[in-house]
């Protein structure tokens, strides 16, 4: 028995990845799990056919690893794997796809636009963000569609910054998403399915020391306090774990998600993005909140991966 954890990958959260993968590594082998770890590069296809792993446990963020593409080959070589099949990674790695569908089921969401690399080079973009500001208001958060740990989004406090947010995010994708920047508390819910049905994880409340949850605060540990679990009145963490399961449920994840969240002083929960293949370094959130539900790391990754077989 054998368990091919992959890490690594071709996104710009490679370096996030192996950490990641080297966290899932370690928890296995403390099982006496025989692990092998590789990237997701050339050698993948060769790797499984000589010698195939009896689960793959995808620990790939972003690009080619929450889009699906990598777990279309696991399927083409009909190989289990720990986690969402090809289509739902797809639907959610897509942030306004997923936004629209979980916004169908009721979850109230940040008010925005997606806008085309292409729209803003045109002559009319000058006048087009002034219209956006108009209607969104200020403050605005600037995102790449898609890709994770805070590559390309930039908050936006007045108007004469927005255009500057966009060049940084079309460095990583060729759409952007324009939204109001809804005040409150940022949290994290993970979402683990062991056999029984998906449930949520206690919420994990951020707390960067810079105000700004940014790739520096994300994985340098001490940058962010978290509170795990999160300060919510028992509501409130209902409404959120509701809110992730409802996420999972809608995209038709498997296995393991993490939904982001913002609470509003009202204590409205607000949908931020839904990740299928959530960080698991040591500042990462879902390996706390497993932490934080009395489950152990180890077993829950192991129950993931026996769970891949069935
Ligand atoms: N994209 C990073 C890994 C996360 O969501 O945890
Ligand atoms: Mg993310």
């Amino acid at each position: 028995d054998r368990v091919l954890v992959l890490a690594g990958g071709i996104s710009p959260e490679h370096e996030v990845s192996l950490r990641s993968g080297r966290r899932v590594a370690e928890a296995l082998r403390r099982l006496d799990i025989e692990v092998q770890v590789a990237d997701a590069d050339a050698a993948l296809l060769a790797t499984l056919a000589a010698d195939p792993p009896q689960v793959v446990f995808p620990v790939l963020h972003g690009a080619a690893g929450e889009d699906g593409a990598i777990r279309e080959i696991l399927e083409l070589a009909g190989v289990p794997y720990v986690g969402a099949p090809p289509h739902a990674c797809r639907v959610a790695y897509a942030k306004p796809t997923a936004k629209a569908l979980v916004a169908e089921q009721g979850l109230a969401v940040p008010r925005g636009v997606t806008l085309p690399k292409s729209v803003f080079h045109d002559l009319g973009a000058p006048a087009l963000l002034d219209r956006i500001v108009a209607a969104l208001g200020l403050p605005l958060f600037v995102k790449p569609d898609q890709g994770g740990s805070a590559f390309g989004a930039t908050s936006v406090d007045s108007a004469e910054a927005l255009p500057a947010a966009l060049v940084s995010c079309f460095a990583y994708s060729d759409t952007a998403i324009i939204e109001e920047r809804v005040a409150g508390t940022e949290i994290a819910v993970g979402v683990l399915d062991l056999g029984d049905g998906p449930f949520a994880l206690p919420a994990v409340e951020i707390v960067p020391d810079g105000g700004v949850y940014d790739y520096a605060a994300r994985y340098t540990a001490g940058r962010t306090e978290f509170f795990s679990p999160a300060r919510l009145d028992p509501a409130t963490a209902a409404a959120a774990a509701e809110a992730a399961i409802t996420a999972h449920s809608a995209l038709g994840l498997r296995d393991l998600s993490r939904t982001d969240l913002i609470v509003d002083p009202g204590g409205r929960v607000r949908f931020l993005e839904v990740n299928v293949a959530p960080g698991m370094t040591e500042t990462s959130t879902l390996p706390l909140a497993v932490e934080a539900a009395g489950l152990d790391f180890a077993v829950v990754c192991r129950e993931l991966a026996h769970r891949a077989l069935l």
